[in-house]
């Protein structure tokens, strides 16, 4: 048996049901899955769309998550890139059991070593958001990594957010792109700037017009973090003739594409659990870059984005970060760390 937390109804934070620490069978590993003894997690707004209440019933508890780092205690016949005793870190696959357990499976494929500077709950900070960057910026934009586009211009629209603080240190150190972050607060404003942000522009205001303002009128890309439909007639706007947007998070309104038609821009949806989800054939990029950003942040050329540390991982203090991410306004990573 294990320690986890899960649920079986879908309910609003506030009730003590939402989420509960439960015993369950631990499982073993077969084919290409790792399992993983799980030392921190953190929490990130995935985990609280999905439990967003709504009237099913779990007869089996579902338990969330997707971002954890922790040490493989068994591997699969299969495995070839780890052993026993490895430290790794991960975000997981939204079709299978979360990383809110003591042992989780998951597969090598999207699994990366952990980097050797950080701490568990220093290293559960990044995976998640880390993939969604690296895949947004290199991958959808098309930005090169290796500063091949040093010195074009990028508006990062949630700056502060999980996503936006890995994503400012990619574009600054690795693209070496001249970066325009959005923050909308005294802290969030300082946290963005600490992190690399050339220029800070206030995303409750019209973005157009803020960009207008700083005399940067249009920019060559835009990596989209919050309220794509609230920021499209501006970004559209924004984005100069032969540009590129990519968004990662889904709007409930539609959106005009046209408006990018006479622009030739590009418009490009980034989905980090694409890969594991449909297991394309190329998933194992994402082990690639996950090594990759450990190896960077062993460099000292990023640095981990955790913001906040609770201890220990159990329902009540889960709840807590559940809510506070439901705030909408958390700066950087909120993370949760040992079982005692
Ligand atoms: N497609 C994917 O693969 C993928 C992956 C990861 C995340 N996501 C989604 O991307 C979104 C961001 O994730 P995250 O982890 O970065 O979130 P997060 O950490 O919760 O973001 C919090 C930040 O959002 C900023 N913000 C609040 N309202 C905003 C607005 N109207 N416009 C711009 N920024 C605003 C806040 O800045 P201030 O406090 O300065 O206002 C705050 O710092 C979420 O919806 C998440 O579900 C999608």
């Amino acid at each position: 048996m294990m320690n986890a937390v899960g649920l079986y109804q879908y309910l609003p934070i506030e009730n003590e049901q939402s989420l509960v620490d439960l015993q369950i069978d631990r499982p073993n590993p077969t084919g290409n899955d790792l399992l993983v003894n799980v030392r921190a997690i953190s929490v990130n707004p995935v985990d609280t769309k999905v439990r967003a209440p709504k009237n099913d019933i779990e007869s089996i508890p579902r338990i969330l998550g997707w971002d954890a780092s922790g040490e493989v205690i068994a591997i699969g016949p299969d495995v070839e890139s780890y052993a026993v005793g490895d430290q790794v870190f991960y975000a997981g696959d939204i079709t299978r059991p979360g990383s809110n357990s003591e042992y989780q499976l998951v597969d090598e494929r999207i699994v990366g070593r952990m980097p050797a500077q950080l701490n568990y709950a220093e290293a559960a900070a990044l995976p998640l958001t880390s993939i969604t960057a690296w895949e947004a910026l290199f991958e959808r934009l098309g930005i090169s990594p290796h500063d091949g586009d040093a010195g074009k211009s990028i508006l990062i629209i949630g700056g502060a957010g999980g996503v936006g603080s890995i994503a400012i240190q990619l574009a600054k150190q690795l693209a070496k792109l001249h970066v325009i972050a959005t923050a909308s607060r005294l802290e969030s404003v300082a946290w963005v700037k600490k992190l690399g942000a050339d220029q800070v522009v206030n995303h409750r205001n019209a973005l157009d017009k803020e960009l207008g303002i700083i005399a940067s009128p249009q920019v060559d890309y835009i990596f989209c973090l919050n309220n794509t439909g609230q920021h499209w007639s501006a970004m559209a706007n924004a984005i100069a003739p032969q540009g590129r947007i990519c968004s990662i998070v889904e709007t409930p309104e539609p959106v005009d594409l046209d408006l990018l038609k006479s622009k030739s821009a590009t418009f490009v949806w980034e989905f980090m659990f694409t890969r594991s989800m449909y297991q394309t054939p190329d998933m194992i990029e994402q082990q690639r870059l996950l090594t990759s950003i450990a190896k960077l942040i062993d460099e000292g050329q990023l640095v981990t984005t955790v913001n906040e540390v609770i201890r220990p991982i159990n329902a009540e203090n889960l709840r807590k970060a559940h809510a506070s991410i439901e705030q909408g306004n958390t700066i950087g990573k909120v993370i949760l760390a040992d079982w005692k």
